[in-house]
């Protein structure tokens, strides 16, 4: 199924997402966890698909973005990957697969590399994980970088609210998104911060921002079953909901209940 909204067609990779940047093209990247959403997702048009550890919170049912594994990351984007045809395909390491020390990043990234066939990898964290990031790359590993409101560190932070709003943070977010560009991070991502910070790392940094919560940047992310409208009791400011598959899938599974226990389906036509 081609991209609708797109005229180029061909695989996107790392490059391509910097000459976007430098011509000013916008980059839409959505996450996906399953092969049928990925098709859709690709097929639409989106440049990056990501398997965020929010697999965790959407398709689990878990509070935090913690206990997602390395197996459990692999078994998702293994499944997205045979899904997409033109989208760049970025996985999340999780928690614990990359802050114990570099061997461990390296050892975990490539697995997820090997296994599942993804494109890149994304870690949470600044000058903290630089060691590791530098590292992943020289494996020859591309890294997106993700700073702002870093979920895996919600036990450290203890709210989910909005990140980097007084100056000694907003200036480590600066040189941590410099730090990451320098070392050779593809992209990065900036979750949840005030957008004139994101303005600045936009004009500052030459690598790709993706913004979520974060105002205008280089690119948008948005968690697929978000913006689908799937999780009812889930709405940010930053939210933008683009369908309500909660109200829809309800009305259409009702509806089955009411076919099948009225004996209306299966009807004449369909069966054998
Ligand atoms: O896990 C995730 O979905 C993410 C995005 C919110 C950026 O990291």
């Amino acid at each position: 199924m081609p991209g609708y909204l797109v005229e180029d067609q061909r695989k996107v990779t790392t490059k391509r997402l910097q000459e976007m940047k430098q011509a000013g093209k916008k980059i839409a990247m959505l996450t996906s966890y399953d092969y049928t959403t990925a098709r859709i997702v690709d097929g639409a048009g989106v440049d990056v698909i990501l398997i965020g550890d929010s697999a965790s919170n959407v398709m689990v049912g878990n509070a935090t973005t913690l206990p997602m594994t390395v197996d459990q990351m692999v078994y998702h984007a293994r499944s997205v990957v045979r899904a997409v045809k033109r989208a760049l395909v970025v996985c999340d390491m999780p928690f614990g697969s990359y802050q114990v020390c570099a061997e461990d990043g390296v050892r975990n990234a490539i697995r997820i590399m090997k296994e599942s066939g993804c494109d890149a990898v994304k870690l949470e964290g600044g000058v903290e994980i630089l060691d590791t990031v530098r590292k992943i790359l020289d494996a020859g590993i591309p890294v997106c970088g993700h700073l702002g409101l870093t979920p895996q560190s919600i036990n450290k932070f203890g709210t989910y609210a909005v990140r980097a709003r007084e100056e000694e943070e907003a200036e480590k977010l600066v040189s941590d998104a410099h730090a990451l560009a320098e070392a050779g991070c593809f992209a990065i991502v900036l979750e949840k911060i005030p957008a004139e910070l994101t303005a600045r790392v936009v004009s500052e940094v030459e690598v790709p921002i993706i913004g979520i919560g974060g105002g205008p940047a280089d690119g948008q992310v948005l968690v697929v079953d978000d913006m689908l409208g799937k999780n009812n009791d889930f709405s940010p400011k930053f939210l933008r909901r683009y369908a309500d598959l909660f109200t829809i899938m309800t009305d259409a599974i009702g509806q089955y209940v009411t076919d099948v226990k009225s004996c209306d389906f299966p009807n004449a036509q369909e069966r054998y």
